[in-house]
């Protein structure tokens, strides 16, 4: 369930009208609702009350401070992918004590900064990265928290691009391997070795590969004990999928939850979570405005001024974002070729969506762009990078503005040989 709801004929985001909004931002905008993101993350985490979890918010999905502080004040910790992350994750008040360092090429510098910073654990995907923090924390006089991820062979994944837990993906290290490779890392000095991490992929929406991954992952953390090794640890990756196209997706957040008590039940092991997409992913919209009606042949195009720089996701996944008019929903309904001003063939939203009459200056909302939307925004075209607005109830706030030409402009540096 979300906040952005019709009424009186205007789409709102909680009590306030996205054109109020609009009007006072500009379009294309991010618009986020508080309520929503406290939401996903109550229902989530509640499926796992009365076990050790830590509920871990994937930053990459949306790594606006504000996003993050809205969730860390209701205790979640963060799941970073490099330094920029674990600096947002910490300005955004999340304790160290709760971040968890994942990604397979994390630097020298960011093991160092990681380390420093006294995170909860890494999550190592290959042995070189095992001997570099081993060699960095030596080097300080510590022994670095870490978890190993391994490759489960389980395919899942709503897209070949997010599918992560296939033996030919680059994540984790390969299951067959990890019995090896965990008791040599734990004999390294200048490792903790806490646990496995897995995470199969991402916008999966069937529970079966989530059951194989978890059935695997508990098997191995007995293997590894009766090896004589401790396993304290066990960080279950990535949340559910959510749906796009407006249809609702089984199963649900309990549904989830279930699994995992299924599977885990009597390890006696911490759980770790990383959910994005699921806490942020309903809880945004890219708010644009219709710059033309175009008729082509056999086609009508609605140029929008948001293009595939502010929303990848349609170019990159071929996903298809549910849209809505933010008002007059009671025109008749007109097929759309729904695409930007981009100079590409790929900068096209939707071949046909079925929107009420739109007329120049009319504006629509993309719905579920709260999660790896505004991330993944670029300034392609030198289009300024959108903005984003955060809702409160009767509140709104600018939560990054939109820079200005002459500060896009200023961050090039002209040589000096080309300045006479
Ligand atoms: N943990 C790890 C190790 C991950 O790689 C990911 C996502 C997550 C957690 C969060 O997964 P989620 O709960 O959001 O499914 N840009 C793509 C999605 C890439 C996901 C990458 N990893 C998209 O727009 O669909």
């Amino acid at each position: 369930m979300d906040h952005f709801q019709h009424r009186n004929g205007r789409l709102y985001c909680e009590d306030v009208a996205l054109d109020a909004i609009a009007d006072a931002v500009g379009t294309p905008v991010y618009v986020y609702s508080t309520a929503t993101l406290e939401r996903h993350y109550r229902v989530f985490s509640e499926g796992f009350e009365g076990l050790d979890a830590l509920v871990a918010y994937s930053v990459k999905s949306n790594s606006n401070v504000a996003v993050i502080r809205t969730l860390a004040k209701l205790g979640a910790g963060a799941d970073v992918v490099s330094e920029g992350e674990m600096r947002r994750a910490l300005a955004a008040g999340v304790p160290a004590s709760k971040i968890v360092f994942a990604g397979v090429g994390k630097t020298g510098r960011e093991i160092a900064a990681g380390i420093d910073a006294g995170i909860h654990q890494f999550n190592a995907e290959s042995e070189p990265e095992l001997e570099a923090i081993a060699r960095i924390a030596r080097e300080k006089g510590v022994a670095a928290p870490v978890s190993i991820r391994v490759n489960p062979n389980v395919a899942a994944g709503g897209h070949a691009k997010i599918s992560t837990g296939k033996s030919e993906d680059k994540f984790g290290v390969p299951i067959d391997r990890i019995g090896e490779i965990y008791a040599r890392a734990s004999a390294m000095e200048g490792l903790a070795v806490k646990g496995l991490a897995v995470h199969i992929g991402s916008q999966i929406t069937e529970l079966a590969p989530f059951e194989k991954a978890f059935a695997a992952m508990a098997g191995l953390v007995s293997e590894l004990r009766a090896a004589g090794l401790a396993v304290e640890r066990l960080d279950l990756g990535g949340g559910l999928g959510v749906p796009y196209d407006g249809r609702p997706v089984s199963p649900s957040p309990a549904d989830y939850a279930g699994a995992v008590r299924r599977a885990t039940e009597g390890l006696g092991v911490q759980l770790i979570f990383e959910p994005g997409r699921m806490i942020a992913g309903n809880a945004g919209v890219l708010v644009a405005g219709v710059t033309y009606v175009k008729e082509g042949v056999g086609r009508r195009f609605l140029i929008l001024d948001a293009a595939m720089n502010d929303l990848l996701r349609p170019a990159l996944y071929d996903a298809n974002h549910d849209m809505q008019a933010l008002a007059n929903a009671d025109r008749e309904p007109v097929a759309y070729d729904v695409v930007g001003p981009v100079c590409e063939t790929a900068d096209r939203f939707s071949a046909e969506k079925t929107l009420p009459r739109l007329e120049p200056g009319d504006r629509v909302a993309f719905k579920t762009a709260g999660a790896y939307g505004a991330v993944q925004a670029s300034e392609y075209n030198t289009r300024p990078l959108v903005p984003e607005v955060l809702v409160n109830g009767a509140d709104w706030a600018v939560i990054r503005e939109r820079p200005s030409y002459e500060e896009i402009i200023a961050r090039d540096v002209v040589p000096g040989w080309l300045l006479c």
